[in-house]
């Protein structure tokens, strides 16, 4: 792998993004069981982390200190975790025909780093396109109200509170920042509500990969 964009892979490559406490590891994990069952040879993983060492920046970027990191180190960081999950985990499974769920990707580093400690949106794309230069073939948006999400995340209690911290307005700024994301990237994003019960959210997540499983 070099350091250019990757060539178009025979998988599928399939992304949940959203807002803390949207119900994204849920619907990943319940998507993943509902296409194992189907008989679909399956992947799936998170990032920040999704490989050894990448689990390892994520122990780095998401405990102590909030301020440890400035936005820019960050950017480095999180774009180093991704770029060993992609050489690891993500592109060797594509390249095996299996679909590949992941709990966040480059569009949570677009919106947490790119936006919320001043505009640096343009820094993540350029060291994105170097570094890793895959997009989702799909990218599911659970869009909820923030407090509601920020409630449910806080209500997990992990140490890894990193952007939880920060509050309502942030998650405000955030579910803004992603249905804007939904739009610059139409082909590849489709946006739920994930105000409702866990059930009727899986139908939907089920029906939009369905569609494009064909
Ligand atoms: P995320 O990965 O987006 O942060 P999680 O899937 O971890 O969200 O969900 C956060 C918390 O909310 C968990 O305790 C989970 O069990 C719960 N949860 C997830 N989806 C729903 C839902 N639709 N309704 C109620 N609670 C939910
Ligand atoms: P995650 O474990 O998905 O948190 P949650 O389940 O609460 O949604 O992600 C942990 C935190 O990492 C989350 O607050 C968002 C942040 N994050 C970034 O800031 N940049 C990134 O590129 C990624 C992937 C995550």
């Amino acid at each position: 792998m070099t350091g250019e964009p990757e060539a178009r892979q025979t998988g599928l490559f399939i992304t949940f993004e959203g807002i803390d406490g949207s119900g994204k590891s849920t619907q990943a994990r319940l998507l993943a069981d509902h296409l194992t069952a189907q008989g679909h040879d399956v992947v799936l993983t998170r990032e920040p982390g999704g490989s050894p060492g990448a689990e390892e920046i994520r122990a780095l970027v998401l405990q102590g200190d909030p301020d440890r990191w400035s936005a820019q180190t960050e950017i480095l960081l999180f774009t180093a975790a991704r770029r060993d999950h992609l050489e690891r985990t993500i592109r060797p499974a594509l390249d095996a025909g299996k679909v590949v769920i992941c709990d966040r990707f480059a569009d949570s580093t677009r919106m947490y780093q790119g936006l919320s400690r001043g505009d640096l949106r343009q820094m993540v794309d350029d060291l994105h396109s170097l570094m890793i230069g895959v997009e989702p073939d799909l990218t599911i948006l659970i869009d909820m109200d923030p407090a509601h999400g920020l409630k449910r995340a806080l209500s997990r209690q992990t140490a890894e509170e990193r952007f939880e911290d920060f509050g309502v307005e942030l998650q405000a700024q955030m579910r803004a920042g992603f249905l804007d994301l939904a739009t610059e990237f139409s082909d590849r994003f489709v946006v739920l509500d994930g105000g409702r019960e866990i059930a009727p959210v899986a139908a939907d997540v089920a029906q939009t990969v369905a569609a494009r499983l064909g």
